[in-house]
């Protein structure tokens, strides 16, 4: 995480988007904090936040004029301030968003102040979801909170609480010291990036699993949950480097400061790798299927005639096209899935795809592999080094992992999980 302690907010332009949830009058406390640690706050809201909460109570704190109205009434030359706000803000934080506005976001729509500077806006955006429990856990909010989050958006959770319906669970608008901390820290990892040791470095991350389609509803995937690949795109971003994560399939929010290009197949990730197959850095965490349908139907396969069987072929070895092409001075890692003979294995997986480090695991043991939130790796380097991680939270082995291969630096006593 960015350090935020020498972080200053003083002079930072925060652009508060308010909309109309019973959570609106935590806003107030919200603008006042920003003001008091030195931003510039400028508030739009909906309309329908207006009736939460006053326009004049966020003009007084903030001291700027609130705008919610993209046609204000008796207002000429104003057409243009959506855009004005947009490109003002360091930081445009929407709290709390409510369902529909969160809805309107994810399609684009622009019909108030807000959802029209949430286009224009070049800066980074968070947005803090509030509503009552089973509208928060309705697959439309979570696949529109999901959207957003693939696209580099930071959603803070809402926390479990009394709501105001009454009812108790997920849904509560976080403290405002909570979203004041959260949005600084967002601002700080921005301000840090290209600071740190891999500062103007282009790292990719491969992660996740791949889906083969044998028909419009089924695939041949794996258990990979893609967490390895997430916390290593994360631990490369908090050093400097500009990464690109490169996800099959998963349910997992963008790390700040990544950019994540989002892939279905082995083909679509063989494809995107290789566009970028001149990083620095390239570290293939991925799940990749070895084998694909020879023809994908294009009509579910009905039972008698999947009987006679599913005729497959490997997929391209994306590690070894990219061992095939590496450039002087790239560094390229993989990993190695083995449940027998392991060292061996991944020492041949070495040579043969022309790696510089290979990261084995064995999802037989306990806290390793896929689904846990542990892992426990060897890594070998095409030096003959050879490193034991204990385990550890698949975070902490990221950041070994970038450490060791990338940086060079030997990793110092790490407990183990006891
Ligand atoms: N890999 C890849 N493309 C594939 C298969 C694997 O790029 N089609 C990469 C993985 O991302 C990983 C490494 O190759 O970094 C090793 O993957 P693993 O599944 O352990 O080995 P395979 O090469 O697939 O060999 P095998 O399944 O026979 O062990």
């Amino acid at each position: 995480m960015a350090d935020t302690n020498s972080f200053s907010m003083a002079g930072r332009r925060i652009l508060l988007g308010v909309t109309g949830g019973i959570a609106a009058y935590k806003s107030a406390e919200l603008v006042r904090l920003f003001k008091k640690a030195g931003a510039e706050v400028r508030v739009v809201m909906t309309p329908d936040a207006a009736r939460f909460v006053t326009p004049l109570t966020l003009g007084t704190l903030s001291e700027n004029e609130v705008h919610t109205e993209i046609f204000p009434e008796n207002e000429a030359g104003s057409w243009t301030k959506h855009v004005a706000l947009g490109l003002w803000a360091d930081l445009f934080v929407v709290a709390p968003l409510t369902a529909q506005t969160l809805a309107k976001l994810v399609a684009g729509a622009c019909d108030s102040m807000l959802t029209a500077v949430a286009l224009t806006a070049r800066c980074p955006t968070m947005v803090c979801p509030a509503m009552d429990h089973d509208m928060y856990v309705h697959p439309a909010v979570r696949n529109n909170l999901d959207t957003l989050s693939n696209r580099g958006i930071t959603v803070m959770e809402a926390e479990h609480g009394e709501l105001a319906s009454g009812l108790i669970g997920q849904g509560r608008l976080p403290a405002p010291e909570t979203i004041f901390e959260r949005a600084t820290q967002v601002l700080a990892t921005q301000a840090t990036a290209g600071d740190g040791p891999l500062a103007g470095k282009r790292v990719v991350v491969t992660a996740g699993p791949t889906r083969e389609r044998i028909d419009p509803v089924r695939f041949i995937s794996n258990h990979s949950t893609g967490t390895m690949g997430f916390e290593l795109a994360r631990a490369a971003a908090r050093r400097g480097a500009d990464v690109v994560l490169i996800a099959g399939p998963v349910s997992l929010a963008t790390p700040d400061g990544v950019r994540r290009i989002d892939v279905e197949s082995s083909a679509a990730m063989h494809a995107t790798a290789m566009k970028h197959a001149d990083a620095d850095v390239i570290i293939m965490s991925a799940a990749v299927a070895d084998f694909t349908p020879t023809t994908p139907s294009d009509s579910k396969i009905k039972k008698d005639a999947a009987s006679s069987g599913l005729n497959l072929k490997p997929t391209a070895d994306i590690l070894a096209e990219l061992g095939k092409v590496k450039r002087d001075g790239q560094l390229l890692v993989g990993f190695a899935l083995e449940t027998d003979n392991g060292l061996e294995n991944a020492r041949g997986k070495l040579e043969r795809k022309n790696l510089d480090w290979i990261v084995l695991n064995n999802p037989k043991e306990e806290g390793a592999g896929f689904g846990t939130g542990t892992n426990r790796v060897t890594l070998l380097s095409r030096g003959d080094r050879r490193v034991d991680l204990p385990i550890m939270p698949k975070a902490e082995v990221a950041e070994a992992i970038i450490e060791l291969a990338v940086l060079g630096i030997d990793p110092g006593a790490i407990d183990p999980i006891s």
